[in-house]
C-alpha cells in the first residue's frame, strides 16, 4: 500500500505560505482558475478550449448531473493511512486520475504539451497525449520520464498514418492506447464557427503528422517547404467518418498495447467495444465539443459500468472539476477519472507550474474527500459512498 498525504501536505504548505504573506498563483476554485485563464490567453483560443457544440447545453448538463448525486459521509472509520494508488491495464498509477488528451496545446502556452508533461511529471499523474499535438508524441514522453502515458489515436483516413500512429507509439513507451471514436468528424462549435477559427489552419497541433513518414509520403513536398499544402493533406486525412465497430477489431488485433475506447456514452455500444477486443472503456461526452444536449456523461456512466464486467475498466471524463466530482464518479463505476480543461487552464496561467498547480490542488481535494467520506483506498470507493439527492 503506498500511503497518501497529499491533502495534508498541500494544505501546510499553502498555510505556511500563506503566513508569510503569500498566497497561490494558480487559484484553486475552478471557476476563479478559468476566469485567470481568459485574461491569459488569446480570445480566439479561449474559444476554443473553453467552448462546446452548438448551444453548449452539454457542457452545462455535464456539471449539473454531479448535482444529481451527495456523498454520504462515514465516521470514525481510520483513515489516517490512505492510498490513491490503482492500477488500469497493467499501468501503475499513484492516482486515479489520467490528464485526458487535449490536442493543440501551443494555443494555450508557448510550451504546449512539453509543460504539461513535465507539471504531470512532478505530481506522478498518467498523461494522455493527443494525436494532435503540437509536440511529437516521441518528444512528450521523454518529458515524462517514469510517469505513464497512453497515447490518444485519432484514427486517420488513411490506413498507412494510422497504423504508423500506433506503431510509433508502442515503441515511444505508451502504454495503452486509447482511440477517441466521438470524434470522427469535427462538431459544429458555434465560438469557433463565430470566429472563423480552427487552430490546425495556423499549423498548430499537427506535429505527429509532420514527423510522420507515412504522412510525408503523401506530400509532394516536406511540410518544411510546403506548409499550406501539408496542412490541406492534414485536413484531408485527420478523421474518417466511415468507421465501424469492424474497424475497431482490426484495431485490436493490429495493436500490441491495450486498447480503450474513448466517448462511449450508451451501454450497447460499451458492450459491443469490449465484444470486439477492447480492453478498457471511457464514458465521455467529450466535455460536450461535439453533440448539443447530449446525455451528461455522469448519467451514462452507472449505465455503461454495469452493462461490462466488473474485470473491464471504466474510465470517466466530462465535468470533472473538484475532488468531489471524481469520487462520485468511482463510486458510480469509474476506475479512473480524466480531468481535462482545469489542467489546459493551468497550462494558461503559469505554464508547467501551472499545471502542477492543478494537479496538486486536484489530487489534495481527493485525498482529504475520501478520508472524510470515510475510505482509506480510492479502490474500495463503491456506491455505498453516494446517494440521489431526491432520496435523502
Ligand atoms: C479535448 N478533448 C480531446 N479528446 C481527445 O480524445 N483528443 C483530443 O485531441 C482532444 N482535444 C481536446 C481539446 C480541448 C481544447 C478540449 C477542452 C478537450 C476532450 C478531452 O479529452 C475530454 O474528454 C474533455 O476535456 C472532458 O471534458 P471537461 O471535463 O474538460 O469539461
Amino acid at each position: 500500500m503506498s500511503e497518501s498525504n497529499r491533502g495534508t501536505d498541500r494544505l501546510v504548505e499553502v498555510f505556511m505560505e500563506g503566513m508569510a504573506g503569500v498566497t497561490p498563483d494558480v487559484p484553486p476554485s475552478f471557476e476563479e482558475l478559468e476566469a485567470a485563464a481568459l485574461e491569459a490567453m488569446d480570445e480566439r483560443a479561449y474559444g476554443y478550449v473553453a467552448g462546446g457544440a452548438g448551444g453548449e447545453r452539454t457542457i452545462d448538463h455535464n456539471r449539473d448531473a454531479f448535482a444529481d448525486w451527495h456523498l454520504w459521509p462515514r465516521v470514525l472509520r481510520d483513515f489516517d493511512d490512505r492510498d490513491l494508488s490503482t492500477e488500469l491495464l497493467d499501468t501503475e498509477m499513484s492516482v486515479p486520475v489520467l490528464l485526458a488528451p487535449i490536442g493543440v496545446q501551443s494555443i494555450v502556452h508557448e510550451d504546449g504539451e512539453l509543460g504539461t508533461a513535465r507539471g504531470a511529471a512532478a505530481q506522478d499523474v498518467p498523461v494522455v497525449v493527443s494525436s494532435a499535438a503540437s509536440h511529437t508524441m516521441e518528444e512528450i514522453s521523454e518529458e515524462l520520464g517514469s510517469t505513464p502515458g497512453w497515447f490518444q489515436l485519432y484514427w486517420s483516413s488513411n490506413d498507412d498514418v494510422a497504423k504508423s500512429f500506433v506503431r510509433r507509439a508502442e515503441a515511444a513507451g505508451y502504454e495503452a492506447l486509447v482511440v477517441t471514436v466521438d470524434n470522427n468528424a469535427l462538431g459544429w462549435r458555434e465560438r469557433d464557427v463565430g470566429d472563423g477559427y480552427l487552430p490546425f489552419l495556423d499549423g498548430e497541433g499537427v506535429a505527429n503528422y509532420f514527423a510522420d513518414e507515412a504522412f510525408r509520403e503523401l506530400l509532394d513536398s516536406p511540410p518544411e517547404e510546403a506548409e499550406l499544402a501539408a496542412i490541406r493533406t492534414f485536413i484531408d486525412v485527420f478523421g474518417d467518418p466511415s468507421l465501424t465497430f469492424d474497424d475497431l477489431e482490426w484495431l485490436c488485433e493490429f495493436a500490441e498495447i491495450p486498447v480503450v475506447v474513448k466517448g462511449v456514452l450508451h451501454p450497447d455500444d460499451a458492450r459491443e467495444a469490449v465484444a470486439r477486443g477492447a480492453d478498457a472503456v471511457w464514458v465521455s461526452n467529450h466535455g460536450g465539443r461535439q453533440v448539443d444536449n447530449a446525455v451528461p456523461a455522469l448519467d451514462a456512466l452507472p449505465k455503461v459500468a454495469s452493462a461490462l464486467p466488473a474485470d473491464v475498466p471504466v474510465i470517466f471524463d466530462s465535468g470533472v472539476r473538484r475532488g468531489a466530482d471524481a469520487l462520485i464518479a468511482l463510486a458510480l463505476g469509474a476506475d479512473a477519472v480524466g480531468l481535462g480543461r482545469p489542467y489546459a487552464y493551468g497550462l494558461a496561467v503559469d505554464g508547467a507550474d501551472g499545471v502542477e498547480a492543478v494537479c496538486k490542488n486536484f489530487l489534495a481535494d481527493l485525498d482529504l474527500t475520501l478520508g472524510l467520506v470515510g475510505y482509506d483506498d480510492v479502490e474500495a470507493v463503491d456506491r455505498e459512498a453516494v446517494v440521489r439527492a431526491e432520496e435523502v
